[in-house]
């Protein structure tokens, strides 16, 4: 029970709790302070008749336990100018309450201001660059890294997941947790590795708690992925998983039908053969279809021979 703590909670004790917390998807803490929930409403309850609770100001949240709600977020109401620009990035906030007050409403003006700033990056560090100071997407508010790219950029093969998890976070690389230990297996067995393929994701930085991307933040990210797959300019590309062949194919069939057949994929200026294939994290749950992904593999590696 989180409320009342056992009187032997050690320091690896509570690292345990926080593991299980963010895992289980909580990724801001509501008040810096315990707050005893229970002695407030039994005051609440005491509370005389005719003394009304403020009244909340038309257009904001309803209150939850009126006079008890933790300070307000600070987040931008619909009538603020939405946030969707690219600025220099300041230092880190302080704590997960403070780094939510600079959200922006994800919508169109993001998606605009994310397709400007990616169509301006002349090379793969300005690239890296403008996505540093991009402030559309609020994953970078709860990630610890921007997760770019791994690999050499010169590599004929560039290989696209959908989004960091926390190994990648941590370190700032991506496919380097234990899906990505058996991407490198699955690459060795072709003769590849990281010195030959370029590796990167959709979504470049962590969603909290390793949830899915939501599609506004799918969308926000695409033009910047986009434009890595136009500087890179592979030989092939290989989407691992639906969710990446979904958001750079705009296909609608599920990775079953999708995988093993050969695509363009068009980044306007040409088109570049395409394939999908599982995702590691899924051959990882269901090694049976290890197989089918090395079909995969083998079809990638008589491409490459030709
Ligand atoms: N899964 C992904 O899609 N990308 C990573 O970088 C790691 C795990």
């Amino acid at each position: 029970m989180i409320g009342s703590a056992p009187a032997a909670l050690n320091a690896r004790h509570v690292e345990a709790l926080l593991e299980f917390l963010q895992a289980a998807g909580v990724d801001a803490f509501i008040d810096a302070d315990p707050v005893d929930r229970f002695a407030q409403s039994e005051l609440e309850a005491r509370r005389p008749q005719s003394a009304p609770s403020p009244q909340p100001m038309p257009g904001t949240a309803p209150a939850r336990g009126q006079g008890l709600a933790p300070p307000p977020l600070n987040l931008p109401s619909l009538s603020q100018p939405r946030q969707a620009s690219v600025a220099p990035q300041s230092a880190p906030p302080s704590s997960p309450l403070a780094a939510m007050s600079g959200a922006v409403i994800p919508g169109e003006d993001a998606v605009r201001s994310a397709r400007e700033a990616a169509r301006t990056a002349a090379t793969l560090e300005e690239l890296r660059a403008c996505l540093a100071a991009f402030q559309g997407c609020n994953l970078h508010l709860t990630a610890k890294s921007l997760v770019f790219a791994d690999g050499n950029p010169a590599a004929r093969i560039m290989l696209v997941g959908e989004a960091p998890g926390s190994e990648e976070d941590a370190t700032g690389l991506p496919f380097v947790g234990r899906s990505g230990k058996l991407l490198d297996r699955m690459l060795a067995a072709i003769k590849l590795d990281r010195s030959s393929v370029y590796i990167a994701n959709v979504v470049p930085w962590r969603p909290p708690g390793n949830r899915t991307p939501t599609p506004q933040e799918t969308e926000i990210c695409r033009p910047f992925i986009a434009r890595q797959i136009e500087l890179v300019d592979p030989d092939v590309l290989v989407f691992l998983g639906a969710a990446s062949a979904k958001a750079l194919t705009g296909a609608t069939d599920g990775i079953r039908k999708m995988r093993g057949r050969w695509m363009d994929y068009d980044t306007g200026r040409r088109k570049i053969r395409a394939i999908a294939t599982y995702h590691p994290a899924y051959l990882l749950r269901s090694p049976l279809e290890k197989r089918l992904a090395w079909r995969d593999f083998l079809a990638l590696r008589k491409v490459l021979a030709d």
